[in-house]
């Protein structure tokens, strides 16, 4: 089983003005997937804030997976893309790369999330774009891949032959 932290950026979540439903959506899958969130937090589109957050996720908490939702666009408070490429070790590209192409069968729109995924030590780090239809489409997409990424970021086996 996997420790999963979400993280909501969300300036009016943050002051308790608007519901976080793309964090119960991120929930459901992850519970379908027999994992466990430990963390959760909603913050504010600060880069400060979400590096910290991002941060004490990966190294107190030492999770094995961290998803993100908001902040991907083009407004200039979305700033997760920043934030998180500011504390990675290495990009996963193929993960946004997918996430944007599956998308684009479902709207044009995709193309305007800068998500990125990457990893910090033993952590895994995505960013999801912030609606709760657009949380399920990009965990949809990446799903049947992550067990495997995590096997091996964690550890805990994986053969890639099989
Ligand atoms: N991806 C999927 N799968 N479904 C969506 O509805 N919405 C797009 C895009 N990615 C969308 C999507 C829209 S409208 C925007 S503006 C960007 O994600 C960025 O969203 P964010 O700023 O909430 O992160």
């Amino acid at each position: 089983m996997y420790r999963v932290g979400i993280i909501t950026m969300s300036d009016k979540g943050s002051r308790g003005e608007r519901e976080d439903k793309s964090a119960g959506a991120i929930r459901e899958v992850i519970g379908s997937q027999g994992w466990k969130v430990t963390s959760y937090r909603i913050i504010p589109d600060d880069l400060d804030t979400i590096q910290e957050t991002l941060i004490s996720f990966c190294d107190q908490e030492s999770l094995d997976l961290v998803l993100t939702t908001g902040g991907t666009g083009l407004g200039p408070r979305d700033n997760t893309p920043e934030a998180t490429l500011g504390v990675i070790e290495r990009v996963v590209p193929g993960i946004a790369e997918v996430m944007r192409m599956e998308s684009l069968q479902k709207t044009s729109r995709a193309m305007l999330s800068r998500a990125v995924a990457g990893i910090r030590h033993r952590t895994l780090i995505i960013n999801l774009p912030g609606s709760p239809k657009a949380v399920k489409e990009c965990l949809e997409a990446i799903m049947h891949a992550l067990p495997h990424g995590l096997e091996i970021l964690t550890g805990r086996g994986g053969e890639c032959a099989r």
